[in-house]
Order: C-alpha cells, then structure tokens, then sequence
C-alpha cells in the first residue's frame, strides 16, 4: 500500500558490538561500572532501532537491568541487540550481554537489557514505525512477550506519572 512503511526483519536491523574494557572503565579494584555498560546498551540499541526505523529515535526507557556476573579491566564485552517487538511509534530492543576475558576465556552471561526507542520526527514528535516481520517460532513467542512487557510500563507509568 502506498504510504505505508515497507517491513522489517528482526535480522535486518540486528546490531552488536564489542568493547575491550580498560582501566578507566573500571573502579581502583578493576570492577566496570555498571554505567559504563549501559552506555553501550544505549548505542547498540539506538543502532538497531535506527535500522528498522528508519528515521530519527531517542530513547525512552530502559527496563531495570541485574548485573548478574562481574565485568573487569581486559574483559572483552559483546554487545547484540535485536528488536523483539514494535507497536506504534515505539520499539522494544533485547540486547545481550555476554563478558569474556582475554585471550580466550568461556564467555559469562552479564544480563539481558530491556530498552524502548521512540521513534521521532524532525519536531522530536513519534512516528509511526514499519511493521516487525517475524520469521521464527521463536521471534513469534518473543513479540507476544514484549507486547506484555509493554502493556506492564504503560500501566506502570499511568499509575508513577498519571494518565
Ligand atoms: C519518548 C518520548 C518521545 C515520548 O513522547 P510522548 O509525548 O510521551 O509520546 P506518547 O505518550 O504519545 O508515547 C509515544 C510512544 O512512546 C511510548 N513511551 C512513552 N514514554 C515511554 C516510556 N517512558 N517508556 C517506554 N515507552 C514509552 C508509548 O508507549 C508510545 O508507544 P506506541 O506509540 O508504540 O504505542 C518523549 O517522552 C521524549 O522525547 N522523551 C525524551 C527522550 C530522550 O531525550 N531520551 C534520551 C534521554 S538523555
């Protein structure tokens, strides 16, 4: 249909990135602060959300994040977001996070970051995105569980902020 935006695969827009971690990532002990890997959260999601928006986006939630392993000086950190689910103007990135130690240490699981992009127009105002074409059983199950997490902040934020 004319007008409408052309969809997008969970493939075409998946996005990561790697990050040696160095001393001024990290505490005197060596420990990475916990903002220096949302930092990156941010702008891995950004980029994927970017891609299947394609248009301007900001970010306008990320969901409480448990770092559930530790991330020190020389550990190298990857980055893979993907988007899970879209509803109108706004996207649900999952970026996992997995650490590993050089060379060649097994990789741990640090956490999996839940992050809502909005995608804006040139007033800062939300647009519409392109519809999320699913290709997998499970890319199925996961936009039927973001589209709950999404029904949960709206309801969270109507009874936080009001209306
Ligand atoms: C995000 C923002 C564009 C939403 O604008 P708004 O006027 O509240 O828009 P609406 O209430 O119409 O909501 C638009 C969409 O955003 C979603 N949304 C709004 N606030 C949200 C929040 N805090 N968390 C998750 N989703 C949110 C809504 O569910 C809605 O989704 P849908 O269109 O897919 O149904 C606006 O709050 C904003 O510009 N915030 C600042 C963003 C920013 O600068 N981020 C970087 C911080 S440094």
């Amino acid at each position: 249909v004319v007008g409408e935006p052309a969809e997008g695969s969970v493939a075409e827009s998946r996005s990561s990135v790697v990050r040696l971690m160095m001393p001024s990532d990290a505490n005197y002990a060596g420990n990475v602060f916990g903002g220096v890997i949302l930092a990156e959260v941010d702008r891995v999601a950004y980029v994927a959300a970017s891609r299947h928006a394609r248009t301007a986006c900001v970010t306008a939630s990320i969901d409480r994040v448990d770092f559930l392993a530790p991330v020190r000086i020389n550990d190298v950190v990857e980055f893979t977001a993907e988007i899970s689910f879209v509803h109108h103007t706004s996207m649900e990135v999952i970026v996992r996070i997995l650490a590993r130690g050089l060379p060649d240490a097994a990789a741990r699981r640090v956490g999996d970051a839940y992050v809502t992009i909005v995608a804006v127009d040139a007033d800062g105002r939300p647009t519409p995105v392109p519809p999320l074409a699913l290709a997998t059983d499970e890319e199925k199950v996961r936009f039927e569980e973001g589209r709950r997490r999404f029904e949960q902040r709206r309801a969270e934020r109507a009874r936080r902020h009001g209306g």
